[in-house]
């Protein structure tokens, strides 16, 4: 627990318009400073920054908050870490405590810093062995700078390490140096057998340190260094500063050189043959296919991904589920075909990084990759066959936005399946049209349903209770802004949770009257906090926001719950109506 003087020091010491300046180009617009939003895609700027208020909000997509808020978001960390990011750029030295956010002490808690200090230590131990005269380690540079052709320089740049062929050298050093057996296991570095006695988790392995985006060490890899014993690599799992599902290999450096594009690859070692080649924008998974978090966090970071996996039907089945995760978070993503090597550190050994390079960027495009996909199902001589396939095809064309890459396309199927051209181009425009008459149909009624306020993620039941929750939403944006009406109205009794109708407004409510002094981030997702920020934002916008402004909002708060609860009595069997004419509709 991050102790509160330290969390207000922080913040004190953001500038929030320098922070976000850092990442969105900002322009002063009278007392804020506008932008394009960094967390949605946008052509006109929506995104503002309250210098005086030390909050930002983006009208498009509703996100907003403070720094930390900020830097949750951008930097993809959670609440403790981003503070420890502000920390390190402001210069404070966070003070911990062990209060829980409502201040009782409690006695286990788990000290992340101590598993980052248990970390480095491991890091530094192993890489230490691995330079060691005893002959083990030897073996263990060989396969690196041998089997594996990795350089001096590059074994340092990555700090890759080697585990002792003993049962527990490993944990009699972490011991010595104070660690527990305990702290050990928890970590993943230690196991503890049926008898009771502890192990060193990895023993004879080449190590891979992960390190996270801030630079510290949270995992490990290790690799045997034959390709008979079982299993090839050992990872670690989950741990209180690890989760494997939202970090990514090598990002630490790759985050530097890919605002471009990203290489995603399958392993360490085709990541460090990367990297060595000059190829410094690729990360990898660790030992799972590629989660959702994952594909988030790589759209943080760029533009583009080239998905770079294993030649083989596995690798090409696993890339194919990554194509699919990348662009569902609105990524570019293309599959690089490597001709002739099992993966590209393979190749990039074999055929050198030049050649690399022009299969990069010749990077055998989606449109091809999935024309090869089509083919592979039908034979194309049969023409019931070949029709499918047309079809399936005009269908991937009559997706692509650009009309000169449809011609191009559509070109290119006509020399193949040897057809006009313009055939091929008429069915296109056909599906397009359709197409389009689906999109707009959803699109409104999409609409619709935004402005019903259903599919409100983050108060479901506004849906139910406009009228509550917009009344809601002005009383708590004045108990936010002005802590005066937030004390009037506790201290009096003349608010109390029953008030208030909707569960978000509760918690909100909740929060404010616990008054613990704890950023609203502490407690609430990224997401609500924006909302949070909305509340405040609408009532600073503003310029009557006194003591008589705010009874009448209670007052009519009171009254617009009350309205909702009669009419709840009476809706048992409007609801059964409404479900009638929904089915009918439907139907
Ligand atoms: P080598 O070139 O053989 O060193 O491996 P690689 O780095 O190219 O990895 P490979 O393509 O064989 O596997 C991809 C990734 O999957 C590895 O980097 C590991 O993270 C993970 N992995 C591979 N084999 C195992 C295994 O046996 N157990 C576990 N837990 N993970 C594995
Ligand atoms: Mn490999």
């Amino acid at each position: 627990m991050i102790a509160r003087e330290s969390v207000d020091e922080v913040l004190l010491r953001t500038d929030i318009q320098s922070l976000i300046g850092g990442y969105v180009t900002l322009k002063r617009a009278g007392n804020t400073y506008k932008g394009l939003c960094p967390f949605h895609s946008e052509k006109s700027p929506s995104f503002v920054v309250y210098p005086a208020d030390n909050s930002f909000y983006c009208f498009g997509c509703g996100m907003g908050g403070n720094a930390i808020t900020f830097v949750r978001g951008i930097e993809h960390l959670d609440y403790p870490d981003a503070v420890e990011f502000l920390a390190k750029r402001a210069g404070v030295t966070l003070i911990r405590d062990n209060n829980d956010r409502y201040g009782n002490y409690t006695e286990k808690k788990v000290d992340k810093e101590r598993f980052y200090a248990m970390n480095v230590e491991a890091a530094k131990y192993f890489h230490r062995c691995l330079l060691s005269d005893d002959p083990k380690a030897k073996a263990a540079l060989a396969y690196f700078t041998e089997t594996r052709r990795l350089s001096m320089a590059t074994i340092k740049h990555f700090g890759l390490g080697f585990a002792p062929d003993s049962y527990d050298a490993f944990s009699k050093h972490m011991r010595a140096l104070g660690f527990s057996y305990e702290e050990l296991t928890d970590g993943f570095l230690c196991g503890r057998n049926d008898a009771g006695r502890y192990y060193d988790a990895f023993r004879n392995r080449v190590m891979f340190p992960i390190i996270d985006v801030t630079g510290r060490v949270i995992a490990f890899g290790g690799r045997v260094m034959d390709n008979e014993t079982k299993p090839k690599y050992k990872n670690s799992s989950d741990t209180p500063i690890f989760k494997k599902s939202r970090n990514l290999f090598a990002l630490n450096f790759a985050r530097l050189t890919c605002s471009e594009q990203m290489i995603l690859c399958e392993g360490y070692m085709d990541v460090i043959a990367m990297h060595a080649a000059g190829f410094t924008n690729a990360v990898a998974t660790l030992g799972t296919a590629i989660t959702e978090e994952q594909a988030r966090i790589m759209s943080r970071y760029t533009k583009k991904v080239i998905i770079s996996y294993d030649a083989d039907e596995p690798g090409q089945k696993a890339a194919q589920r990554a194509l699919r995760m990348l662009e569902e978070v609105g990524l570019e993503v293309s599959i690089l075909v490597i001709p002739g090597a099992k993966d590209p550190d393979e190749y990039i050994k074999t055929y050198g990084k030049e050649k690399f390079s022009e299969v990069l960027n010749g990077s055998k495009d989606k449109f091809d990759y999935r024309v090869e996909n089509v083919l592979k199902k039908y034979d194309v001589a049969i023409p019931r066959d070949k029709i499918r396939a047309l079809d399936e095809i005009e269908n991937i064309i009559s997706d692509i936005n650009s009309a000169a890459e449809r011609s191009i396309c559509a070109s290119v199927i006509a020399k193949r399946f040897e057809m006009q051209q313009a055939a091929i181009e008429a069915d296109v425009a056909r599906k397009r049209a359709q197409n389009a008459r689906k999109g707009s149909r959803a699109e409104a009624e999409n609409a619709r349903r935004i402005a019903a306020g259903y599919g409100d993620k983050i108060n479901p039941d506004f849906a139910r209770a406009p009228s509550v929750a917009k009344h809601e939403e002005a009383v708590l944006g004045m108990m936010l802004l002005h802590p005066e009406h937030r004390r009037r109205a506790l201290e009096s009794g003349m608010l109390t949770r029953e008030d208030f109708y909707t569960e978000f407004g509760r918690r909100v409510f909740d929060f404010l009257a616990e008054d613990s002094g704890v950023e609203p981030d502490e407690v609430f997702t990224p997401e609500e906090v924006g909302r949070i920020t909305k509340m405040r934002i609408e009532r600073m916008e503003l310029s009557d926001n006194g003591d008589e402004v705010f009874d009448e909002s209670v007052a009519g708060l009171k009254n617009a719950v009350q309205k909702q609860e009669t009419k709840q009595v009476a809706s048992g069997e409007e609801l059964t109506k409404l479900i009638a004419g929904l089915r009918q509709k439907e139907e």
